[in-house]
C-alpha cells in the first residue's frame, strides 16, 4: 500500500471535513439547547447545513474519484483503478464522508462537556477526530473494504497519523486567510 494512495482513499473524509466549514453555519443540530453541565450540546459550530452539505460534498468527490480517477490511481499505485472502491462504492463514500462529520460532532460534544466553548483549540482531539470516526464507521458497516488495506503494513496508519494533521493544519490555516474560519487551526 502506498502513501498516496491512501490520501487518495482518505479524500471523501479530508474534502467531508472541508466543505463542512463552506456551507455550515446555520441550523445548529442542537438546536441551542444546553446540558445539565450548563453548556451548549454541540454547539453553534455543529450544524445541518454543515453536516449535509460536507456529507454530500464527500460523497461527490468520491463519484469524481470513482468515475474519472482510474488513470491517476494506475499511475502511482499497483491498484487496479475500477477494483478500488469495492462492490459499494456509494455506502464507502458516505460511511468516510458521514463519519469524519460525526466525529467532529462528538468531539465537539467532549469539548463542551469539559467548558470550552466554540472555536476553542485541542490540538490532537481536533486533528484526528474525523479521520478516527471516518475509518471507525467504515471498517464497522464497510463489509471488509478497509481493512483489506488499512491494516496492511505500518505505512497505511502511518501515513494518517503523520499527513492528517498537517492536511488539516494547512487547510484551516488556508481558510481562515481566506475569511472562512474563524480560527487557524
Ligand atoms: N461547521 C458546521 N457544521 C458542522 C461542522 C462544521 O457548520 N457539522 C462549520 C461551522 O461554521 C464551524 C466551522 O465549520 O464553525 C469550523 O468547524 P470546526 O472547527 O469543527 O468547529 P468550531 O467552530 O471550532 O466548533 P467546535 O469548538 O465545536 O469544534
Ligand atoms: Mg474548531
Amino acid at each position: 500500500m502506498n502513501f498516496l494512495l491512501v490520501l487518495w482513499t482518505m479524500m471523501p473524509p479530508y474534502i467531508a471535513n472541508t466543505i463542512a466549514v463552506i456551507t455550515g453555519g446555520r441550523f445548529p443540530i442542537d438546536q441551542g439547547a444546553n446540558l445539565n453541565d450548563g453548556n451548549r450540546i454541540l454547539g453553534d459550530g455543529k450544524t445541518w447545513t454543515g453536516l449535509i452539505g460536507g456529507t454530500l460534498g464527500g460523497i461527490f468527490i468520491g463519484f469524481l474519484q470513482l468515475n474519472y480517477g482510474n488513470t491517476i490511481v494506475e499511475n502511482f499505485s499497483e491498484t487496479e483503478g475500477e477494483q478500488l472502491w469495492g462492490e459499494n462504492p456509494f455506502v464507502i463514500f458516505f460511511l468516510l464522508a458521514f463519519g469524519a462529520l460525526l466525529g467532529d460532532m462528538v468531539a465537539s460534544f467532549y469539548k463542551r462537556r469539559k467548558n470550552l466553548d466554540r472555536g476553542a483549540k485541542y490540538p490532537l482531539l481536533d486533528m484526528y477526530d474525523f479521520i478516527a470516526m471516518s475509518l471507525l464507521l467504515t471498517i464497522t458497516f464497510g463489509e471488509g473494504w478497509l481493512q483489506t488495506w488499512i491494516f496492511d503494513g505500518f505505512i497505511p496508519i502511518f501515513t494518517l497519523l503523520i499527513l492528517t494533521p498537517i492536511l488539516h493544519r494547512g487547510v484551516n490555516i488556508i481558510g481562515f486567510r481566506i475569511g472562512l474560519k474563524n480560527e487557524p487551526w
